[in-house]
């Protein structure tokens, strides 16, 4: 990757694009409105809350991040979707339920000023949805061009001076890369002939990159995670990051797993099984979007674990990840881990972690930071996988010759050590043996 020269800075309204306007991109609309207007903070994010050391532990340098590295002010963000349903960002966010409405109603004016742009959706590609708001094209690739219009449309009518594209729609069932994703004459070719490995969110990936916009992908669909894509992204010098949000259970995994490893404990089993009841639970419902998820899911462990390094530690632990759709609990989903590890001697001991979270809410400020950091890049002139990014999501995207790296400790230092990168400042080892001498 290229050190950037030099930042340009964000100047003018930044477009925020969600592909998806349903319980994840309500909640962030509505929250960034109340943080503006001063009824909350913004917390569980890291661009607008965290601060980030700088120089020797002594130098008391400590700025917050949004000023060292000159993010764009919530005040310049201006938001707009698409969705398969016709319902404003105020109609989403009451169905979606996952604020009460003590809150929605400080918000109700502005949400409702936010309405769907006409979705690019096949029902092929998730079973449970029976969207009416959908664009029609007699090819993927006429569907593709639809969205490029829509972004500029929306470009020139909020005036406009820079945009980032986040995927908050549906999982999409599970699809493996294959040949006409292998490079953009197979892939323009196959959109052009309604290829079925061509997946909506795909097109949107496809039109953001092609309109200069850094896409991030919310879901654990493939979208943008395949080599056609990538090379289009360096060519066009467009960020890309995904993918699939790390919130709930996969954010305790990815923070308890390194312990463990780090004082060498073994692990013999985890078994992880939640309880929702949102849209999102009843498109998991389907066993071809669980498939998708479930893939997602279960990697963290095996790559933070090492077992062939490991073996007499993690070889052959049992996983396991269950996702059930239960109605009652709408949004605030239960996820329960059972963790049996063992220690000196090898005996035997047992975790039980019940993580009774909020799904939006834990997924609204990672939406809001990857938009920030996003149109930090594009203004670096970054391009192509920002793996730094891999702090946010589950399944991280690297490049091909890396194993993905999920360890929420290290992806940090990464992201932090980037920003201090991109600003010519010196990266932090925490060796500091020179206090010593
Ligand atoms: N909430 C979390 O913690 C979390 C974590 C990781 C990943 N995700 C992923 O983020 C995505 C959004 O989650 P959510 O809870 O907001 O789900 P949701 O079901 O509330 O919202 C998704 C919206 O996308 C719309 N949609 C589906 N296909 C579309 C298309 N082709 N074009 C435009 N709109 C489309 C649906 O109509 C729906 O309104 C899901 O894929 C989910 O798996 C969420």
């Amino acid at each position: 990757m290229r050190r950037p020269g030099s930042i340009a800075p964000p100047k003018g309204k930044l477009g925020v694009l969600t592909p998806g306007m349903g319980a994840v991109s309500t909640t962030l609309m509505a929250g960034v409105e109340l943080v503006r207007r001063g009824e909350s903070a913004p917390v569980g994010s890291l661009t607008q809350m965290g601060t980030i050391r700088l120089g020797k532990r002594t130098e008391s340098r400590t700025p917050k991040i949004k000023e060292f590295v000159k993010l764009a002010e919530l005040n310049d963000l201006v938001f707009g979707g698409w969705d398969v349903f016709p319902d404003d960002a105020f109609q989403a966010a009451t169905k979606a339920g996952v604020l009460d409405s003590k809150d929605l109603s400080k918000a109700e004016k502005f949400l409702k000023t936010i309405k769907p742009m006409k979705a690019a959706f096949d029902q092929n590609y998730v079973k449970n949805l029976h969207g009416t708001h959908v664009k029609k094209g007699k090819t993927k690739f006429d569907l593709a061009e639809q969205i490029r219009e829509d972004i500029r449309e929306f470009k020139k009518k909020n005036k406009l001076d820079r945009m980032v594209m986040v995927w908050c729609g549906s999982t999409e069932v599970f699809l493996r890369p294959e040949e006409v994703h292998k490079d953009m004459a197979s892939f323009e070719k196959a959109m052009k002939s309604n290829h079925p490995a061509i997946a909506p969110s795909m097109l949107y990936a496809y039109a953001a990159i092609s309109e200069g916009i850094a896409y991030a992908n919310g879901a654990p669909n493939l979208s943008v995670d395949f080599p056609a894509l990538e090379e289009y992204a360096k060519s066009k010098e467009v960020p890309i990051a995904g993918k699939d949000f790390k919130t709930g259970q996969t954010l305790m995994k990815t923070i308890l797993s390194p312990g463990l490893k780090a004082r060498m404990l073994g692990l013999s089993g985890w078994f992880s099984t939640n309880i929702l009841g949102n849209r999102d639970g009843e498109v998991l419902d389907d066993p071809g979007s669980f498939k998708t998820k479930e893939e997602s899911k279960l990697g963290a462990l095996e790559y933070i674990l090492q077992p062939k390094l490991y073996p007499e530690l993690y070889d052959k632990f049992y996983h396991k990840v269950r996702i059930n759709y239960y109605p009652p609990r709408g949004d605030n989903k239960e996820g329960w881990d059972n963790i049996d590890i063992f220690g000196w001697l090898n005996y035997p001991m047992q975790i039980k972690v019940d993580f009774l979270c909020r799904d939006s809410i834990l997924a609204a400020p990672i939406v809001l930071d990857l938009v920030l950091f996003l149109d930090l890049a594009k203004r670096a002139g970054m391009r192509g996988i920002q793996e730094w990014l891999s702090f946010y999501f589950k399944s991280p995207m690297c490049a091909p010759q890396l194993y993905p790296e999920h360890d929420l400790f290290i992806q940090s230092m990464k992201l932090k050590n980037t920003l201090r990168w991109m600003m010519g400042e010196e990266l932090i080892t925490h060796l500091g043996a020179e206090y010593y001498d």
